[in-house]
């Protein structure tokens, strides 16, 4: 069919195994680091928080680990998610490139955080484990482990960025209904929280105080454990479902990427779109030409401003050393509204990717990435997370780059979440109340100036 639009499998297509790309890097990641004794980690540090499946996924270099049934059962709901062809995008951009996209805004709550959420409630039900506590920006994240604790009969606790609390009202809601308890960020609960408002009781919070708040209560009980929506090695390794059905509906299509682009907050939708293509390039199997493309906002430009150094991935301290992207562990991001990118830090694996030249990265401003998604929701009708409006700005950029070009390359972006929940920032940005924000280069030497010393000679 030569006109087709959608590129679907059927559920028996859905995965088996998750791909660890830690099988085929070049050079390994550099180890998670003791703050206190600046050694490795081994797994009883972690084990206070979480449970031993998922530490011991955060540490393997198996190349395939085994998706449990009871996991893909729950994916069957909405996975395979579709691949589109976006041809009204293209004629509207007059582009000779061939664009496509992978939409996981099918899922129950909008988003590819179900796709780790599942799996992480499914390895703590297994491990008797009776409460979950996490942080949320947006929302996006927080709905999606309130929906898989309410699936394993979870109690789930949510610290949510006080921004996003207050912007949000409906997000918040959901995750009510899933019988989630929800509490802004920072909060008077627990030590994390009262340290901050006492320095600033307006604080806007920020993902790295609420990562404080919600590892402080998991590590103080024994039937409370901590779930982390990105950065960490085990929830890039849930998402690569993403890419895995990627690689074969393009194969449906009969294209390949040129071109690979996804947005970056804590790096878990683009390692789940671009790993398993990057694994096989690696291995030297396909993709050559393949570039790798992450878009960040240049509001909280850890990958193309913040510094390749161990960080705490929490405001209070209370994490280990990782090997990041940073713009240090007390930067608070301006309140854009991008609330799902307001991260201090990287996942450790994307940024060793972009350190050894695997990717390039891209800081945009927010009024070109609202753009960008009305653009996009003009031509293929759907509203795109404002998180997503950062890919399709990057493949908008290159579509227009191929025009004047006169090329016609092949580029595959993530559309990693639908914005029906994110009306208040697209009507800021139709009433003209969008401003771009730049991050003064002062401020980001003041936050890198606290890194730790340990593992930064
Ligand atoms: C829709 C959406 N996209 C992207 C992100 C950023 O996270 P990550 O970089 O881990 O995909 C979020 C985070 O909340 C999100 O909700």
């Amino acid at each position: 069919m030569s006109n087709q639009v959608k590129f679907l499998l059927n559920e028996d297509q859905i995965p088996k195994a998750w791909y660890n790309i830690q099988a085929d890097l070049p050079e390994p990641a550099p180890a998670v680091l003791h703050p206190g004794t600046g050694q490795p980690i081994g797994p009883e540090d972690l084990a206070a928080i979480f449970p031993m499946a998922l530490i011991e996924q955060e540490v393997s270099t198996e190349r395939e680990i085994e998706i449990p049934e009871p996991v893909r059962e729950i994916y069957r709901q909405w996975r395979p998610s579709p691949l589109y062809r976006a041809r009204r995008l293209e004629k509207a951009l007059d582009t000779p490139a061939r664009i496509y996209y992978k939409y996981e805004g099918v899922s129950p709550t909008g988003s590819h955080k179900p796709n780790t959420a599942i799996a992480q409630a499914y390895y703590n039900m297994l491990a008797g484990v009776k409460r979950l506590s996490t942080e949320t920006g947006a929302g996006q994240w927080g709905s999606s482990l309130a929906m898989a604790c309410s699936a394993f009969g979870l109690e789930c606790k949510v610290y949510m960025v006080r921004v996003s609390f207050d912007q949000k009202p409906y997000r918040k809601a959901l995750m009510r209904t899933f019988g989630a308890e929800v509490t802004p960020s920072p909060s008077e609960e627990t030590e994390s929280g009262r340290a901050i408002l006492a320095m600033d009781p307006n604080s806007p919070g920020s993902l790295g105080i609420a990562i404080s708040e919600a590892v402080e209560i998991a590590a103080q009980s024994d039937s409370t454990n901590y779930a982390l929506g990105s950065v960490l090695n085990h929830v890039m390794l849930h998402q690569t479902v993403i890419g895995l059905e990627t690689m074969k509906q393009m194969e449906l299509a009969g294209d390949e990427p040129d071109i690979l682009v996804g947005c970056t907050g804590g790096g878990s939708n683009f390692a789940g779109i671009a790993f398993p293509f990057l694994g096989a390039k690696l291995r030297g199997e396909a993709y050559s030409n393949l570039r790798v493309l992450a878009v960040e906002p240049a509001a909280c430009p850890s990958l193309t401003r913040g510094r390749y150094a161990y960080d705490f991935g929490d405001t209070a301290h209370l994490t280990p050393l990782l090997k990041m992207h940073t713009l240090g562990s007390t930067f608070i991001p301006p309140a854009i509204h991008t609330g799902g990118l307001r991260y201090h830090g990287m996942s450790p694996l994307v940024s060793h990717v972009l350190h050894l030249g695997l990717t390039d990265a891209i800081g945009l401003h927010q009024t070109e990435c609202f753009a960008a998604g009305m653009q996009f929701a003009a031509s293929e009708g759907i509203l795109p997370a404002p998180e997503a409006n950062h890919a399709v700005a990057g493949a908008i950029r290159e579509a227009m780059r191929c025009r004047e070009e006169g090329v016609s390359r092949v580029i595959l972006f993530n559309l990693c979440g639908h914005g029906h929940f994110d009306m208040s920032a697209y009507t800021a940005y139709l009433s003209g109340n969008l401003m771009d924000y730049e991050y003064p280069e002062e401020e980001i030497a003041m936050a890198l100036a606290g890194l730790p010393s340990v593992g930064n000679p």
